[in-house]
């Protein structure tokens, strides 16, 4: 009987402390839980948890029961040094019956002024074969109280528990600091110093993303492909008060039709997809930080209207759940098409066009600011400069070429190419004569459709993108351009042939 009671009592104990370790994360404080408890439990003197400093190669004690401030600054062992040493070394528990007959014992703390009756219990922490620590025990045995294997047996539980929860502890630490300097360096990145325009135009621009920026509004971007729409979205979040939490963006066009929706809003598990886990979506991802909703001109009519709630209330289900989740995201979207116009055309409902116009911050294209691509030029030259070691610099008749040029890729594009010149220029000054841009021109322009033999060597494959090419460009000319009408006549949605203009670089300029 008093057996089971015991078994009992030490099922409830070690349930307890599995308790206390998973409470929370704090290393110092668990420890310090658990010992008090077993203090209570083991009718200790004293305990103490000692880790591993892995730079000193010291024990140290990071919890302990029973013992002053001092004592536990003094109670510090190399490996292999005292009782506590040798657990470490050995891996091996140790048990002292006597402390005061152990010479080994070395009392380290100075805690312990009456050392005889006083028994030792010492048992290694370590998961998989790594010992990162002990943890022991003083107690006093008598006829009627203790069982030195009990307390053995306990400890052995206790110690693997300890074991698991340190390595999650240190994984938890490593991976807060990564965190923590990744925010950093994004914090960094998404600086408005290193968004750069001198133009009255993009100081305007400028002016709004400051004023917004701490703000929850809605903001809707628009502009050209290439001019900084997710550059903006990303220094609005990182500027705002939300900048701790995650900044998510989803691509409208970049995801087939019939999988945004479980993107933005998840799955339940084992709902009518046949979902076997429960899939977290964007919003939720996005849960106090900021949702980049992309290319919002894409989005499914169907799913507009779901979105529009989630403008209005934060709240949506997600698939196959009839449980509504409620969010707390900032919402940013962009697009390159004329919005307006899609409502017109019917493409778009105007009530989420009305939601998501909140504040809309139009970013002018490169030709309309011909002012910054000088200092962009500059940016950009020192950037690549910095990242190929190089000292490549560009003369006045180079900027002016440069200045000239139309950008049709804006930004983006004036990136790319300084980076190709930066590492392709031959020396430290590039000017007009070896700039690209005659050759780039032509290449940008449309290939005739001529009844060429092919030649042997190519492959299928790009000869098929040719001439999808070629009859994508052929449809958009006949059709002054209208992608609704050019897509009609190709057999293709507007979807796809959208996607098909941007994988081909199809130019508006060559139409
Ligand atoms: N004002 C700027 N100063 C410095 N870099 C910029 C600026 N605007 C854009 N960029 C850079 O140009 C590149 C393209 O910008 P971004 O991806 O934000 O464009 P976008 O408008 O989202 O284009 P798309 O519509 O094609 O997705 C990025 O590398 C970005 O850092
Ligand atoms: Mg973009």
């Amino acid at each position: 009987m008093d057996e089971l009671i015991r078994k009992n009592q030490e099922l409830s104990a070690i349930l307890h402390i599995s308790r206390v370790l998973t409470s929370s994360f704090d290393l110092e404080k668990n420890l310090h839980s658990v010992m008090e408890f077993l203090a209570g439990q083991l009718e200790m003197q004293h305990g103490c948890v000692f880790l591993l400093d892995r730079i000193s190669r010291e024990l140290r004690i990071v919890a302990a029961y029973g013992l002053t401030q001092g004592e536990i600054e003094r109670g510090k062992y190399r490996i292999g040094e005292g009782i506590v040493g040798r657990v470490i070394e050995t891996g091996q528990p140790m048990f002292v019956p006597n402390i005061g007959d152990e010479p080994k014992f070395l009392n380290r703390t100075d805690s312990r002024p009456r050392k005889s009756g006083i028994s030792f219990l010492c048992h290694p922490i370590g998961l998989d074969g790594h010992i990162m620590g002990v943890i022991s025990v003083d107690r006093i045995y008598n006829e009627v109280r203790g069982n030195v294997d009990d307390d053995l047996r306990v400890l052995t539980i206790v110690a693997s528990f300890i074991a698991q929860f340190v390595t999650l502890w240190e994984h938890h630490q490593r991976t807060e600091q990564e965190c923590g300097h990744l925010r950093s360096q994004l914090r960094d990145r998404f600086d408005l110093s290193n968004i750069i325009g001198d133009s009255p135009a993009f100081q305007q621009v400028l002016k709004l993303v400051r004023k917004v920026a701490a703000t929850d509004t809605t903001v809707l971007l628009l502009g050209e492909s290439g001019t900084g729409k997710e550059l903006i979205a990303q220094t609005l979040h990182y500027k705002s008060r939300r900048s701790k939490a995650s900044f998510v963006a989803v691509n409208m066009a970049a995801l087939p039709e019939n999988l945004i929706e479980a993107e933005l809003f998840g799955v339940e598990k084992g709902s009518f997809t046949g979902a076997t886990a429960r899939r977290v979506g964007r919003f939720e991802s996005a849960h106090e930080g900021t949702i980049f909703l992309d290319e919002i001109g894409e989005l499914p009519l169907n799913l507009q209207v779901k979105l529009l709630r989630v403008l209005q209330e934060r709240r949506f289900e997600r698939i196959g759940s009839s449980e509504s989740v409620s969010v707390n995201v900032r919402i940013i979207a962009a697009t390159n098409r004329n919005l307006l116009e899609e409502v017109k055309k019917g493409n778009f409902r105007e009530d989420l066009y009305w939601r998501l116009n909140v504040v809309p911050i139009e970013l002018p294209p490169l030709r309309d600011r011909p002012e910054d691509i000088p200092v962009l030029l500059d940016f950009y030259v020192n950037k690549f400069n910095l990242m190929y070691n190089r000292h490549v610099r560009f003369d006045p008749t180079a900027v002016e070429q440069l200045t000239a040029y139309g950008w049709p890729g804006n930004v983006r594009e004036l990136a790319n190419s300084v980076e190709r010149l930066v590492i392709m220029a031959e020396k430290d000054v590039i000017d007009g004569g070896e700039l690209p841009f005659r050759m780039a021109l032509t290449a940008s322009k449309p290939v005739p459709i001529v009844n060429e033999p092919v030649p042997r060597d190519v492959k299928l494959g790009d000869e098929i993108e040719r001439l999808e090419r070629n009859h994508i460009v052929r449809a958009l000319k006949e059709h002054g351009g209208i992608q609704q009408q050019a897509s009609r006549v190709l057999g293709l949605t507007p979807r796809q042939l959208g996607y098909r203009i941007k994988k081909y670089g199809i130019d508006p300029r060559e139409i």
